[in-house]
């Protein structure tokens, strides 16, 4: 088979390096890809969301199935346009990826089929969301009804915090039109768990569990970001917890979808928070996760392709999933300054230690090759270290271990991914 996958950050070089492992696969392709995913596939400079170059390099090249990592793309209709042109693809269609491009949409669908979520409002108008902040409890949460790159959440504890938050995202539009429409909800605490699923319409079939820590500095300090580190799996997801969330929240996410026309084909990653009232959803998201993939498919023992074709199909109730009985964790390796500013251009060196040693991994986010074959970084988050181990402890240890193998100018990283597991 010939396969194509469109992106080119971390989430997509795991991906990649989990498809090149198929015995289905002869040749595989990557759009746009980076340094690091031209290793395990042959990188095509096309934009993720140039539909009609990628739809006719399939068609030219013959693509047997081609896997779409990120969310924009998935909820511009990327899916569409490869099914339009009779392209296998997997990934929902824009009428499914609204699942997570909208919260309001997300929000309402929870409501209506009894999933258990935060309580919320929706606002169309800055007026009447300052209007509901005179009485609303504190703290608050203000989301952004569309994709703002994961930024668009605010986590307000005053009432004036609030209303700045009203100005930011619905007046000064930081997050453009992802702003027009805002959901504010109920603040909850309690732990955050990642679990990501494959979908094919009807069955769902989940993965191990993850965390993410999504804040720039140690002790979850500083600007939220893409996420500096996973561990999986997640101690505090226990089977108790499993089967609340397989009756209550997965299934259910599914069958409102279909029930609603929008037959859901894909990946569903839920964002979980395990509040003392039970486990409720955080956010849905209708593609794999960044750095969750990282540490989730070294532990899957699956051919991956056998398993999206069964979703492409809808045959996922004949596949059994299957993953190692051990632990990852990943640390991101970013640039100093990220999430606002930083250098790019610097060169990579080290990366020689990985070659050859089992349960390591390192997968690139942001690098790539510069006009004299050097490998240099071209992000803020650069390269994500993954490692295995018998249990999180270990793939802790070995985590850091490999970190510092790597070099490069003004690396950053946080030090306490995975330290949540020390509490258990
Ligand atoms: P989301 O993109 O909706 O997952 O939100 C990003 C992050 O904001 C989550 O990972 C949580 O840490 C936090 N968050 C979102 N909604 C809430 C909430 N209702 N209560 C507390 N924290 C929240
Ligand atoms: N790691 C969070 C996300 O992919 O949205």
């Amino acid at each position: 088979m010939k396969v194509l996958i469109v992106g080119g950050g971390g989430r997509e070089h795991a991906i990649a390096w989990k498809v090149a492992q198929s015995k289905k696969v002869d040749k595989l392709y990557c759009a746009p890809g980076n340094g690091g995913i031209a290793e395990v596939a042959e990188c095509v400079d096309i934009g993720v969301m140039d539909f009609d170059g990628l739809t006719d390099f399939a068609k030219k090249n013959h693509i047997d199935l081609t896997i779409i990592g990120p969310d924009d793309p998935l909820a511009a209709g990327a899916a569409d346009a490869f099914e339009a042109a009779g392209l296998r693809v997997f990934g929902p269609r824009q009428n499914a990826a609204i699942l997570e491009a909208s919260k309001a949409f997300s929000k309402d669908l929870m409501k209506k089929y009894n999933i258990p979520t935060a309580a919320y409002e929706t606002f169309d108008s800055p007026e009447k969301a300052l209007a509901y902040l005179e009485t609303a409890d504190m703290p608050i949460v203000l989301k952004a009804d569309g994709l703002a790159l994961g930024k668009g959440v605010l986590i307000c504890m005053t009432r004036e915090e609030a209303k700045e938050g009203v100005k930011t995202l619905m007046m000064d539009k930081q997050f453009g039109a992802a702003g027009d429409r805002i959901v504010m909800e109920e603040f909850m605490t309690g732990r955050e768990v990642s679990v990501l699923s494959f979908v094919d319409g009807k069955t769902i079939k989940v993965m191990t569990s993850a965390q993410d820590h999504k804040r720039a500095k140690d002790g979850d300090q500083g600007l939220n970001t893409g996420g500096m580190g996973t561990f999986s799996p997640s101690p505090f997801y226990t089977k108790e917890v499993d089967a609340f969330c397989r009756k209550h929240i997965f299934q259910p996410a599914v069958d409102a979808m279909r029930q609603e026309g929008r037959e859901f084909k894909g990946i569903i990653f839920f964002g979980l928070m395990l509040t003392e009232k039970g486990p409720k959803v955080l956010e849905f998201n209708a593609r794999f996760g960044d750095p969750e993939t990282q540490v989730v498919l070294p532990r899957m023992k699956n051919d991956i392709v056998d398993v999206f074709e069964a979703c492409i199909d809808g045959t996922l109730d004949e596949i059994e999933l299957d993953f190692e009985d051990n632990a990852a964790v990943c640390v991101v390796l970013a640039s100093e300054g990220y999430p606002e500013h930083y250098e790019k251009g610097l060169p990579i060196s080290g990366l020689d230690a990985f070659q050859d040693r089992e349960g390591y991994y390192v997968f690139h986010a942001g690098s790539k090759f510069d006009h004299e074959g050097r490998l240099v970084t071209n992000g803020g988050r650069v390269l994500g270290v993954t490692a295995l181990g018998e249990n999180l402890r270990e793939a802790r240890a070995n985590a850091y271990k490999a970190a510092e193998w790597v070099k490069f100018d003004n690396k950053y990283m946080r030090h306490d991914i995975g330290k949540a597991i020390d509490e258990v």
